[in-house]
């Protein structure tokens, strides 16, 4: 009994020492060439983009199934509108798994969007977009993603915005099969990206710089769910700073497709698997 204790422990410790905090070690650049640089000892990472040669993304070299992925991010100041910054995880092929924070710029004085999304089997169209209780351009902030079998949550300098949960015994497909990488990127797209594609790129203000710093990717996700406060943060920001959530969203084609119904995940209550203690 205590040997299997010993063992197992072992291996949890062998597992936690998976993470790191050196981009030249972590990631490779895989587009934008010298437009993704890596600075100082490996711990901070621009991303630019001008117009003559677009822009530029990384990606983890290792895959994981479950984790927790956390990054640091300084955003495109100034009139950013048109440009998208990311920060994401997806599998790979036709029917790929997909968890996603996209920062949509905007104009000088104007909020970011962080739209968030989540994939399954191919399929996503579950957008939940966001403002920020704070100028994610002025300094860093931590952007994380928890993924675990039976939630997946997005935190904001550790207070959770969204929770996507397991629901499977009620239809609804959850990622957990296929394996992801850790991506980010940033591009141009100011076809739909600002006011609905009414603000275009400003060009004249290029290169349009995004600093990312501090990248852990673990395969230990550390909470399982949410606790109390964690529920009370996630209702603050939903009656706060949402502004899109596609289950209100009745227009949807999606949803007339599905007979005028919601998805079915619509329905699951706000805690559902989400409320449980956390494990650490
Ligand atoms: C840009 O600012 C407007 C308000 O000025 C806001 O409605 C919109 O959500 C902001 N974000 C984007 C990406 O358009």
């Amino acid at each position: 009994m205590g040997n299997l204790r010993v063992s197992s422990m072992l291996l949890l410790s062998l597992i936690a020492a998976t993470f790191a905090n050196n981009f030249h070690q972590d990631v490779q650049v895989t587009w934008g060439g010298r437009h993704a640089r890596i600075l100082g000892r490996g711990n901070l990472l621009t991303l630019s983009m001008d117009k003559t040669s677009g822009g530029s993304g990384f990606k983890s070299r290792r895959d994981y199934l479950f984790g927790r992925f956390n990054v640091n991010m300084k955003l495109i100041a100034g009139n950013s509108a048109g440009t998208v910054t990311t920060f994401y995880l997806s599998s790979e092929g036709p029917s790929h798994d997909e968890i996603d924070l996209e920062f949509l710029g905007n104009k000088s004085g104007s909020p970011y969007t962080l739209h968030t999304n989540v994939f399954t089997q191919g399929q996503g169209g579950r957008e939940e977009g966001f403002h920020l209780w704070f100028d994610p351009t002025k300094r860093f902030h931590t952007y994380s993603i928890v993924w675990n079998p039976r939630n997946i949550i997005i935190l904001v300098d550790n207070i959770p915005i969204r929770v996507f949960s397991n629901e499977k015994s009620i239809g609804v497909p959850y990622p957990n099969k296929q394996r992801m990488k850790v991506y980010a990127s940033l591009w141009d797209a100011d076809d739909w990206a600002t006011r609905g594609g009414r603000v275009k790129t400003d060009w004249s203000k290029a290169p349009f710089v995004a600093y990312y710093r501090n990248f852990v990717a673990k395969s230990e996700w550390g909470i399982q769910g949410l606790n109390a406060r964690g529920i009370k943060q996630l209702s603050w920001v939903r009656k706060r700073y949402r502004i899109y959530y596609y289950c209100n969203d009745l227009k949807r084609k999606q949803h007339r497709g599905n007979g005028g119904r919601r998805p079915p995940e619509c329905k699951a209550s706000i805690g559902g698997h989400a409320v449980v203690e956390e494990s650490t």
